[in-house]
């Protein structure tokens, strides 16, 4: 119903880089040509109105006007129907942007006064620059270390702000369609440098991103500085993988609900694990005890990346019987014994936990899920 060529404005924006760009840039093409469309009929008419109903003598009085039905419904009903036709197509949009996909190859976010870094999962790290593959989905997990920053990437069409606080990453996705480099901007006010918080995207082709990544991470992927932590932080002391701990077992709970001891359902995802790290009160799981120090000040954002990056690498959910670990970029954790912090995990079978035989004292009141007389 739109003739994009006449109203095309693709010589004032960015390229589009993204799955969805072209989408965004017709919808603002529409808005733009309904905006000049009603700004010259209005003008027009004013114009008209004007010369056409001078009043030509001194002594002129105008015949009354009582109004008009057909009229009056008419610019009701058509602003109407437009406005809604706009909102429809923006809500189409936006439900598109914000269903994060499945597929999703994940990058992680911190925005920083006045800084952007990027984590790969294989472990690369980056400032201001980022590498992406081309054709591939991507989902940004987002958090700042200070105050509001928005990540804005126009090329993608793609903009989102990152609010602080402990409960809370922000996911947005993208998929990059062309190789090249293309802009990052900070799109929030965001203290003296914010206009300096700027960097550059480097979509690349598949193998061209695969030399990349075999080129850096000399700490090994997120997952093993995940669990080098788990072990220097102390969590490994009580979230102890063969359930003799005083806090809950992580294997296996990323991605899956658990229950609280208010007897809420939560999903163990990303911004639960950062929660739990920063303000480890807020949500206690059933049958434990609030007794974990908070760690806020003492982990960076990127360290809680790596922390659940570990996690999620320790038992995918629904591969009960595959070797835990097996999750991309993050294969040198799942070798039994070439981290001490990442034992040997655990077997489920079908939701019953085998323990090896321990010598401390077990303790049945804190192992809620156990079945009675599985811990012996
Ligand atoms: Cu960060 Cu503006």
């Amino acid at each position: 119903m739109i003739h994009h060529s006449l109203l095309a404005m693709s010589w004032m924006l960015p390229e589009q880089a993204s799955s969805y760009a072209p989408e965004v840039d017709h919808l603002y093409e529409f808005l733009v040509g309904t905006t000049i469309f009603f700004c010259v009929l209005i003008f027009a008419a004013i114009l008209f109105f004007f010369v056409k109903y001078r009043r030509r003598s001194s002594d002129e009085i105008p015949r009354p006007i009582a109004g008009s039905m057909v009229l009056e419904s008419a610019w009701t009903i058509i602003p109407f129907i437009i406005s809604l036709f706009m909102f429809a197509w923006g809500a189409k949009i936006y439900l598109q942007e914000y269903t994060i996909p499945n597929d999703a190859l994940d990058i992680y976010v911190v925005g920083k006064q006045w800084m952007w870094k990027f984590q790969h999962p294989e472990g690369q790290r980056e400032i201001n620059e980022l590498h992406l593959p081309v054709g591939r989905k991507i989902r940004f997990i987002m958090a700042t270390e200070d105050v509001i920053h928005s990540f804005f990437i126009p090329a993608f069409r793609m903009k989102e702000d990152i609010v602080p606080g402990p409960n809370r990453y922000t996911t947005v996705w993208a998929e990059p369609t062309m190789t090249g480099q293309f802009h990052i901007f900070c799109a929030e006010y965001c203290g003296t440098s914010h206009s300096g918080m700027i960097g550059w995207v480097t979509v690349m082709n598949d193998r061209d991103y695969q030399n990349w990544l075999s080129g850096g991470a000399a700490e090994g992927s997120m997952a093993d500085r995940g669990a080098s932590l788990f072990q220097q932080l102390g969590c490994i002391t009580c979230h102890r993988s063969d359930a003799q701990g005083q806090c809950p077992r992580l294997e296996g709970i990323y991605g899956k609900e658990q229950l609280m001891s208010d007897g809420q359902k939560v999903v163990a995802d990303d911004s639960y694990i950062r929660e739990s790290v920063l303000s480890p009160l807020a949500k206690i799981v059933a049958g434990y005890q609030p007794i974990m120090p908070s760690f806020q000040g003492q982990v960076s954002e990127e360290q809680i990346q790596e922390l659940i990056a570990y996690i999620k690498s320790i038992g995918p959910p629904e591969t009960t019987n595959a070797t835990p670990g097996t999750m991309k970029g993050s294969t040198k954790i799942s070798a039994p014994g070439s981290n001490p912090a990442a034992k040997p995990p655990i077997m489920t079978t079908g939701g019953a936990t085998i323990v090896a035989p321990q010598t401390e004292k077990a303790q049945p009141a804190q192992l809620p899920q156990q079945t009675p007389g599985q811990n012996q």
